[in-house]
């Protein structure tokens, strides 16, 4: 096993709208599009196909959508032996996508927020990568799981939560978007991550180690929906950490690889 990864699954319920609508206003949108999606399940999908051996830590429920979910991880490659049903609905997105490529979500985290620390088993991986759309508790303990079993821990800290600075102190590298980035500013972390890596949209990303901090670019591309984007360069990333490459080469992969991803539809495209 090359990368372990642990976090959400759920099924995105997409609909294209022209425009927001606004507080108590009611905008028509598209047919409602199902597809497979959640943070962790998009994450592992970006890493088979930067090509590594992955398995998934998850949680769906015991539903529709729940088979849904596992049929397009198995076909995507990714490992289900540590996808646990459970007798509650499967977590859901809800999706606004404007045509800017730009969405809204809302997620009911379902089955997501019934894993527990008894469901983390990292086997022989080289790198675990969380996100935390699943139980914090669980998080950190995969990571300091990871620690003590030399497994490089990843964290895409997404959606934002607070996560211990004994956590965030191991992480190499924790990733976070440029909003995400502003927000850690304002708690005290102890001494930070080991590294860190903030994606900068079509920008690209900044690479931080103890070297110095460098920018990689993003090559220009047609954005039609970066739903997952952050998802598909951490799980590209890792994939590539996996393989032995450097932080800043992995970057470039990771970059280019979500580049790819925000030219399609869906959080898997
Ligand atoms: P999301 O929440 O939409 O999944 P994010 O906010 O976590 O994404 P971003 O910084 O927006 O993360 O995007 C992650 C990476 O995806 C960027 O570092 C970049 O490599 C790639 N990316 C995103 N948007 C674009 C774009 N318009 N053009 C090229 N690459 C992009
Ligand atoms: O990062 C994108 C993902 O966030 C979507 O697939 C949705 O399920 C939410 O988890």
């Amino acid at each position: 096993m090359d990368v372990v990864v642990l976090g959400s699954a759920n099924a995105d319920l997409v609909v294209e709208v022209a425009r927001r609508p606004a507080a108590g206003e009611t905008v028509l949108g598209s047919d409602t599009r199902i597809m497979p999606g959640g943070k962790g399940a998009n994450t592992a999908v970006a890493a088979v196909r930067a090509g590594a051996d992955v398995a998934l830590i998850a949680a769906v429920g015991d539903d529709d959508y729940g088979v849904l979910l596992l049929d397009a991880l198995r076909e995507a490659g990714v490992g289900v032996d540590s996808v646990t049903r459970v007798p509650t609905p499967t977590g859901l997105a809800f999706i606004t996508l404007t045509p800017d490529g730009e969405n809204s979500i809302i997620v009911s985290p379902g089955a997501n927020a019934r894993l527990t620390t008894a469901d983390v088993t990292l086997g022989d991986a080289a790198v675990l990568v969380a996100s935390l759309e699943v139980p914090i508790p669980v998080v950190e303990h995969a990571v300091a799981l990871a620690v003590r079993d030399g497994v490089r821990p990843v964290v895409n800290l997404s959606p934002v939560a607070e996560l211990s600075a004994a956590t965030i102190a191991v992480l190499d590298p924790l990733v976070v978007n440029e909003h995400e980035a502003k927000l850690l500013a304002d708690y005290s972390h102890g001494d930070g991550p080991r590294s860190t890596v903030i994606t900068l949209g079509a920008r690209g990303a900044l690479v931080i180690t103890a070297d110095g901090t460098e920018h990689i670019p993003a090559p220009q591309v047609d954005a039609v929906d970066t739903t997952g984007a952050g998802d598909a360069f951490t799980g590209a990333l890792a994939a590539k950490l996996a393989a032995g490459a450097t932080l800043p080469e992995a970057t470039r992969h990771a970059i280019a690889h979500a580049a790819e991803s925000v030219t399609r539809k869906g959080a898997q495209g």
